[in-house]
């Protein structure tokens, strides 16, 4: 099995949104993720590649602190520490950043995901009430980062 993390490209959108549908059953959309691309000088988005094709990807804007807008790895390539290696090149780019912060919204019934997280230094901060489309709550999970 050959991989790589690399930055994401326009030609990858469409890779990414059928990803995004099957994990998800919904998107960020088109738009937002071509301005992204294109435009926005804060964004950052990487896609995991598994043997040639697109397997997972995450989103990330990086301001004044970072804030991860996306991530998935796709079910088959799941529990091999593709996660935690997604996870661990954000945190290192938001270290290289200088940002004192990490957050994210995760639905409180992500057990999956809220591990992963908490295993890297998020911490419970908030709830977000009824922000799924099925009225599910958001829980924001924090990670302060060590400022130089
Ligand atoms: C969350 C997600 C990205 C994790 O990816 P992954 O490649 O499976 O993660 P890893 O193999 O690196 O696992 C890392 C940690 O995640 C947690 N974890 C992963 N799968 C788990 C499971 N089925 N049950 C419980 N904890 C789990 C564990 O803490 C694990 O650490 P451990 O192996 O030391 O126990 C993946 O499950 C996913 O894409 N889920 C659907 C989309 C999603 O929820 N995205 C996050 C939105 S906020």
């Amino acid at each position: 099995m050959k991989y790589q993390l690399r930055p994401m490209t326009t030609d990858d959108i469409s890779a990414v949104i059928e990803g995004e549908m099957r994990v998800f059953t919904h998107t960020l959309g088109f738009d937002l993720i071509y301005t992204d691309l294109t435009l926005n000088p804060y964004a950052y988005y990487f896609v995991l590649e598994i043997d040639g094709t697109i397997q997972g990807y995450m989103g990330l804007w990086i301001e004044d602190h970072a804030q991860i807008i996306n991530f998935y790895v796709e079910k088959e390539y799941r529990c091999m520490g593709f996660g935690s290696m997604m996870l661990e090149f954000a945190i290192e780019l938001c270290q290289m950043s200088h940002v004192k912060n990490i957050t994210l919204e995760v639905r409180v019934s992500n057990d999956e995901a809220k591990n992963l997280y908490e295993k890297y230094g998020f911490k419970p901060s908030h709830f977000r009430k009824q922000y799924y489309e099925n009225g599910e709550d958001a829980l924001v999970m924090n990670k302060e980062l060590e400022v130089e």
